[in-house]
């Protein structure tokens, strides 16, 4: 079975303004997190859907499915956790409370605020989770990556051949991921924030996704004007 987990639990600090996180914010004519699912809910690789947003805003997030997205395929709204990792940890608990799971058990966990993610790319992130155990969605690295460890100075600048950017999803095989997870200590867990990069720090092979540039995350002001463009609804 395959799970797609849309993570919505953020509150979009650095969005600026509002009491309305990023991803309930309108794109066009419905909101951010609503072309998200939307993604998922017309996959056929994808079995259910779990989205997992701010307690707070539960009930707002079911109302949204309901306007929005026909019956079909099971969408069950819950609450993330209060950081990224913890909302890992709460959509791969409700899974192995609520449903047998087995080692072909996939997940793919994508930003809410990723909504322009394609066919594709979900679609390969299953057939490589599948075949690798985990894979990661990425690009090649368009700038020079520069690395300074005291924030004046550069220490390091890579070859930007090798360097690639971290887009989302990461996909995983369900139950590798949960002895992956389970094998850290609490210090670890604070420090790595990245489901992949957690594999790879415990030398498990992660395969790499071809991204798309205009997969972006909306993260300031200035991303949602280019959703916009992006969607052709700019005004
Ligand atoms: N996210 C989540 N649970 C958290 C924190 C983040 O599910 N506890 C989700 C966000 O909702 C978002 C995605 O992870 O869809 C990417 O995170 P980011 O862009 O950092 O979102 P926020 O944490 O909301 O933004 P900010 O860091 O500006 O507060």
């Amino acid at each position: 079975m395959v799970f797609a987990a849309v993570f919505a639990g953020g509150i979009g600090s650095r969005m600026g303004n509002s009491d309305t996180p990023k991803q309930y914010l309108e794109l066009g004519t419905k909101p951010v997190i609503v072309h998200t699912i939307e993604k998922f809910f017309v996959n056929d690789k994808i079995d259910e859907i779990i989205v997992l947003c701010p307690k707070a805003w539960v009930a707002h997030t079911q109302d949204l499915v309901k306007k929005h997205l026909p019956e079909g395929k099971k969408i069950t709204v819950i609450a993330g956790g209060a950081s990224r990792n913890g909302t890992l940890e709460n959509a791969i608990d409700f899974i192995e409370k609520n449903y047998e799971t087995n080692e072909e058990t996939v997940i793919v966990t994508h930003d809410a605020v990723r909504p322009f993610l394609t066919h594709r790319i979900i679609e390969e992130n299953v057939a490589a989770a599948l075949e690798y155990g985990a894979c990661d969605t990425v690009i090649p690295a368009t700038d020079t990556i520069v690395e300074s460890q005291n924030g004046e100075m550069i220490s390091t600048i890579p070859d930007r051949s090798k360097m690639y950017q971290g887009q989302t999803p990461q996909s995983f095989r369900l139950k590798e991921l949960a002895r992956v997870l389970s094998s850290l200590t609490e210090d670890e867990k604070a420090i790595l924030t990245d489901a992949c990069k957690i594999f790879s720090i415990k030398n498990k092979d992660v395969f790499m996704v071809q991204g798309e540039v205009f997969n972006i995350k909306i993260t300031y002001p200035y991303d949602l004007k280019v959703a916009h463009t992006l969607l052709g609804t700019a005004d």
